[in-house]
């Protein structure tokens, strides 16, 4: 019986392919949630996926409900997470996708805040900067309640990459990449460290190497990860589900861990009206703020430059 005191903690996920079917995955092994609720326009797909999960919960440590539902679901979802669009191909770049899936979400966003008002939209739709500022559009919700999954998983890739160069758990590495997810985005060396050392300082006191050839090297394997991905297996999907599962424990358990979403900006480095990553505190109200970062010249320059880059795609659409 659910009290006044123990209200469920439901999640609702909309799109039911790769990343939403993984991240349902994800979320259910975690914890996290108590409700998952799967919408897709495919019905049996999310209605297959709803049953291959629940023959999970009798194995594991903590029982959810998880269903094929519909955008009424969304009416007490805490978070709405949208993984729902068409994915690259290919060769294909993220920015190629827009078309297609702002027409999508022309569809989805609506039916969303129509039940619910309230939800914290998670977007993972690529281009998901464009997307996340579409999204922001289209439901009218309060800007800290719009985040797109941005750089997280990027940043991911980034403290991987370092970790296996300087041979220490990536969770000691300490470096963002903020801007765009996708071709213009920037890698913040000049924040970068390892136990409180930025990386010059690390490698000279450690004996490491660390010229900049290496370094350019580990960014450009970060930023075109996904080709090397897609290009072997068709998608990605696991990274990008534990991604989702972060930021969402930072909104559920109101941790305020600094994660870098896609948020709406207003006068960032004189960057306005776009939504773009940077390191972000996400509490359970959603964006709690976006940190003021410290960046050289190339880095501001560089930040500029994706935001460029997107508003141009942005003044081409009909939102
Ligand atoms: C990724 O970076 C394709 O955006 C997706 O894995």
């Amino acid at each position: 019986m659910v009290s006044h005191f123990k209200r469920p903690t439901r999640i609702a996920i909309v799109g039911t392919g790769n990343v939403g079917a993984t991240f349902a995955y994800a979320l259910l092994l975690s914890g996290l949630a108590s409700e998952i609720v799967l919408i897709d326009a495919n019905r049996a797909k999310a209605e297959g996926e709803a049953m291959d999960l629940n023959h999970a919960v009798p194995l594991l440590p903590q029982p959810a409900r998880v269903w094929a539902g519909t955008y009424e679901d969304c009416a007490t979802a805490l978070i709405t997470v949208v993984t729902a669009g068409a994915a690259q191909r290919p060769g294909e770049t993220r920015l190629d996708l827009v078309h297609r899936n702002v027409a999508i979400f022309k569809q989805i966003i609506p039916e969303i805040v129509r039940h619910n008002p309230n939800t914290i939209l998670l977007i993972a739709t690529n281009p998901v900067d464009i997307l996340t500022y579409v999204a922001l559009k289209l439901s009218g919700l309060r800007k800290n309640h719009v985040i797109g999954s941005g750089t997280v998983l990027d940043t991911a890739r980034f403290r991987y990459l370092l970790s296996q160069h300087f041979d220490v758990d990536p969770r000691s590495v300490h470096a963002y990449i903020i801007g765009e997810h996708g071709d213009s985005e920037v890698p913040v060396w000049s924040l970068a460290n390892i136990a409180g050392m930025r990386l010059p300082q690390y490698c000279s006191m450690n004996q490491m190497e660390c010229q900049p050839s290496i370094l350019e090297d580990i960014f450009q394997q970060t930023r075109d990860a996904a080709y090397h991905i897609i290009e072997r297996k068709g998608a990605t999907y696991y990274a990008i589900a534990s991604g989702l599962v972060r930021i969402c424990e930072s909104i559920i358990r109101d941790q305020g861990s600094v994660l870098s979403v896609s948020s709406y900006l207003e006068d960032y480095y004189g960057i306005s009206d776009i939504c773009l990553s940077l390191p972000t505190v996400i509490d359970l109200d959603g964006v709690e703020r976006v940190i003021r970062l410290d960046l050289s010249p190339e880095e501001v320059e560089g930040l500029r430059k994706s935001a460029e880059v997107l508003k141009g795609i942005i003044s081409t659409l009909d939102l």
